[in-house]
């Protein structure tokens, strides 16, 4: 039993590094003047992005909650070589501010080439005690913005063949404890885009539509979260944005990163049991 989980963990490897090897080359060149809206972009992995694309030459609208923050991080992306960068402030809680806000897009790009939805609303990293109010709300944030937005945005992308470019999680495809809320949302989303993959292809549409699955990357926001509960390692945001940055321009389905979230992500179906225990055991939690 040992060698034969040992050999198909080989196998999932060897499988996963023969899709990376056979994807497409990146071409920094596709992404000067590019025209990009990236959400949650005052701070993480969503500011490294603009940064990314600001190197790159892009023409960036970027947004958030804080206007302060992001009018910081936009002139940090003008002086980094964006040929545009703006700004718009708003809460992705509300009904309209985020049709809103690709509208803004459209109308100071004057369309859309990139669409990077990546925001998430802040959730406690603890066990559920009933807060139906919260998941609510995070829904609002982390879900049903994001299909409003990639809605309101496609019919410019299919003009462009441009690229929906989602922000997932390893917890939208696998549970974790201490996050019901955040994972809630993350299978939500992996469930409605992984279905309107289907329908894009179906309808010979230009859109390309990628979903990223990330494990645990380095921002404040999360470093502040674990600290002291878990000892998985975290990875960098700098490098977890550049990485969704090519998945969108090269057009692929899905990123896995770091590399090793592929081999869990195909693993827990198949040992449960092992990987229940493997996760139960990465906190340090006394009931
Ligand atoms: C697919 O095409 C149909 C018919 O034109 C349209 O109603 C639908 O919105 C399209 N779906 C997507 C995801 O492009
Ligand atoms: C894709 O773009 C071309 C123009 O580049 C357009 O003629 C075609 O209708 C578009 N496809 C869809 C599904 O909108």
């Amino acid at each position: 039993m040992r060698a034969f989980t040992k050999v198909l963990l080989a196998s999932i490897c060897v499988a996963y590094l023969a899709v990376k090897w056979t994807s497409p080359r990146f071409d920094a060149e596709s992404l000067k003047g590019a025209r990009v809206l990236v959400t949650g972009a005052s701070t993480g992995i969503g500011e490294q992005m603009a940064y990314h694309y600001a190197r790159f030459g892009a023409q960036i609208v970027i947004t958030a909650r804080r206007e302060k923050v992001l009018q910081q991080v936009a002139e940090k992306c003008l002086s980094l070589g964006a040929q545009k960068a703006l700004y718009v402030a708003a809460d992705m809680a509300s009904e309209s501010e985020p049709a809103q806000v690709v509208d803004f897009a459209l109308e100071k790009l004057g369309g859309l080439d990139y669409l990077v939805l990546n925001h998430i609303g802040p959730s406690p990293f603890s066990m559920w005690t009933g807060d139906v109010d919260h998941i609510r709300w995070l829904m609002n944030v982390n879900f049903f913005s994001y299909i409003q937005m990639a809605w309101r945005g496609l019919a410019a992308l299919e003009q462009s063949r441009g690229s929906l470019v989602i922000v997932s999680s390893l917890l939208g495809k696998m549970s974790s404890p201490f996050v019901a809320p955040y994972t809630s949302t993350k299978f939500a989303l992996n469930g409605f885009f992984g279905s309107l993959q289907h329908e894009l292809a179906m309808n010979k549409s230009n859109v390309s539509l990628s979903i990223c699955t990330l494990g645990l990357i380095d921002t404040d926001s999360a470093m502040e979260k674990v600290k002291g509960v878990t000892n998985i390692p975290a990875y960098p945001s700098s490098d977890a944005a550049l990485n969704i940055i090519i998945t969108g321009a090269t057009r692929q389905l899905d990123l896995f990163y770091p590399w090793f979230t592929y081999v869990v992500a195909a693993s827990k179906d198949m040992f449960p049991s092992v990987t229940n225990f493997i996760i139960q055991n990465s906190y340090t939690y006394s009931p």
